[in-house]
């Protein structure tokens, strides 16, 4: 019996025709004889009637059938004598003439469709019991529509989509690469691409021009709520253009995008922060821009008091800086030491908190600050009647970290935070290196194909710790969604910014010599981003984690539970590969 329509198409107009349906077995209730049960498939479900006493041949196959059977049925569309109006189909049922059982089920590990929360672990090891249930189906479905508006959207503005290899060699993007042994060249092995990121850039020195793929990714990395082992990128590369030109096309992308898939309108531009600015007023890069609560610095009204204890830190480097809670007020010494005790468990000794209420000041610091002082403070920070005031004395990295944590802590407590706003930002001019404190030793923020600056070249010798590059994200609700840059394309260049990273003459040579060669072949300027899709998926499905928005994702410790992989591999092929004799 191949079906006529699916579960969710039947309806008022279709009374009297004769149907065959399939799916499986979704709910059943028995009524004296008569037996109802409501069929499901990926599209929604339809009432099934069985009447034994009317049509005597179903009555051996309906008592043996169980929730989720597979089933496929034939028979009449007939009007309900009263309409369920939860459901798509409810002001009809079918009245089955025919029944066939396709397939028998065990009944599941967990109820499928209960109300009780059921573990991660338990969903991930049956996940396509899981998937049944529809929630992360939904979710498949929109990522299947994402992909297509991207695939169009870039096609339509003279993008093409590339395939590049996924046994390659290591990609500098800042992770552990997965390796793969080869059998040929026994202790040789391939590495998993981090991204496309060098053969992308390889195809605009082939004269490409405009590149893009949905390319998978593996970077061997500790796994977060939104990052997985292997996941999935927007990849895009152009040739002869820069930022000016290329940022609206992202944004236009993404406008689609959101259009299409959620019916949501974006406003364009996104608004622009440099790395510096962004930092300053969120202590951040990727800030949730939904809410205000940005940073104030008060480093000289604090330094103005003289305290020496204080002055001493400041000596040191550490600033003031703090936000208002508006109508914080009222909030009790109780909650203030929450606020305390969480920002002491990120490095923040200490906070000082300013009240103020019934035209005047309550504060913890209230022996340090005359009158005038907290008046200063109260305009800077624009402080204003019933709110509250949070500061923090320290150096800027911790500063910046605890009191970020704290800000969103509070923004979604006191929820400040809509979660129907997409707050998308550009965050430009990264500093070029990273430095790690210990060794002294340079890194690439972002990676070492990055441009530095046009306008900090002359900084590279002196002072690269200073240089910017011109390397931006995108970042949404909080999420850095992308990332990307302007890339070197001179060879003189690259080989210099290499150098800059401690690379040896031999390991540049070894590691990036074919890509050095290819720079002096007629290399066009080029820039690009790559685009993280499972997170744009994850904030479009209102998922809190990217698990729920992959089909079969790895857990938090790269784990896949289905298949029960990693796993062991037989003496005999880890011998054919050259890894035991
Ligand atoms: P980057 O390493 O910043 O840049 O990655 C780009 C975007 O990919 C997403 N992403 C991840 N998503 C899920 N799980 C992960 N483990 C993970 N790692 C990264 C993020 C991120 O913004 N080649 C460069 C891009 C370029 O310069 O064009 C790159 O890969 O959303």
């Amino acid at each position: 019996m191949k079906r006529t329509h699916r579960c969710d198409e039947l309806g008022e107009k279709h009374v009297g025709e004769e149907v065959i349906l399939s799916g499986w077995i979704h709910r059943r209730r028995n009524l004296g004889s008569l037996a109802f049960i409501d069929l499901r498939d990926l599209y929604g479900k339809t009432q099934l009637l069985f009447d034994p006493t009317t049509f005597p041949s179903l009555q051996p196959t309906l008592s043996s059938l169980r929730l989720e059977w597979v089933i496929s049925v034939s028979g009449i569309v007939k009007k309900r004598t009263e309409a369920n109006p939860q459901l798509a189909t409810g002001a009809i049922e079918i009245e089955v003439r025919e029944v066939q059982v396709l397939s028998e089920a065990k009944t599941p590990p967990f109820t499928l469709f209960g109300e009780d929360a059921v573990h991660e672990d338990l969903r991930l090891q049956y996940r396509f019991l899981d998937i049944r249930r529809g929630e992360i189906a939904h979710n498949l479905v929109l990522r299947h529509q994402a992909m297509l508006s991207v695939r169009n959207t870039l096609s339509s503005m003279g993008f093409f989509e590339i395939t590049t290899p996924i046994l390659g060699k290591t990609t500098p993007e800042g992770a552990r690469d997965y390796l793969v042994p080869s059998r040929i060249h026994p202790g040789s092995f391939y590495a998993l691409p981090q991204s496309p990121q060098i053969f992308k850039q390889l195809l605009m020195l082939s004269g490409m021009d405009r590149y893009f793929q949905i390319a998978t990714c593996f970077r061997d990395e500790d796994l977060r709520k939104d990052r997985q082992p292997e996941f999935t990128q927007i990849d895009i590369e152009l040739s002869f253009s820069d930022q000016e030109a290329f940022f609206p096309m992202i944004e236009s992308l993404m406008k689609t995008l959101f259009s299409e898939v959620k019916k949501t309108h974006l406003t364009l531009p996104f608004p622009r922060l440099s790395h510096e600015e962004c930092l300053n007023l969120y202590g951040t890069d990727k800030p949730d821009t939904r809410f205000g609560m940005t940073f104030v610095d008060v480093t000289p009204i604090f330094a103005s008091l003289n305290t020496p204890f204080l002055q001493e830190k400041f000596d040191q480097g550490a600033l003031a800086k703090g936000f208002v809670v508006k109508k914080g007020a009222v909030k009790s010494r109780k909650e203030i030491e929450s606020y305390l005790n969480f920002v002491q468990g990120l490095g923040l000794p200490t906070l000082t908190w300013i009240k103020r209420k019934e035209g005047s000041f309550a504060s913890n610091a209230k022996k340090l600050f005359s009158e005038q002082a907290f008046m200063e403070l109260a305009t800077k920070l624009t402080l204003e009647e019933g709110d509250l005031a949070l500061i923090g004395i320290e150096m800027k990295p911790s500063l910046h970290q605890a009191l970020d944590h704290l800000r969103r802590k509070i923004g979604e407590e006191e929820k400040l935070i809509d979660p129907k706003t997409y707050a998308f930002l550009w965050v430009t001019d990264f500093p070029l290196f990273t430095q790690d404190p210990s060794t002294k030793h340079l890194a690439s923020e972002h990676h070492p194909f990055t441009s530095p600056h046009l306008e900090d070249l002359h900084l590279l010798d002196s002072d690269p710790k200073s240089v910017r590059s011109l390397a931006y994200d995108l970042v949404l609700n909080g999420f850095e969604i992308g990332s990307g840059s302007q890339r070197i394309h001179d060879a003189n260049m690259q080989k210099k910014i290499f150098s800059k990273l401690n690379l040896q003459q031999v390991e540049i040579e070894e590691k990036f010599g074919f890509f050095l060669r290819a720079l002096q072949y007629g290399a066009p300027p080029h820039l690009g981003i790559a685009l993280g899709l499972d997170r744009i998926m994850m904030i479009l499905c209102g998922a809190d984690n990217i698990r729920e928005v992959i089909a079969f994702p790895k857990t938090q410790n790269a784990s896949d539970l289905l298949l029960q992989s990693p796993s062991k591999a037989d003496a005999s092929h880890l011998r054919e590969l050259g890894l035991f004799s």
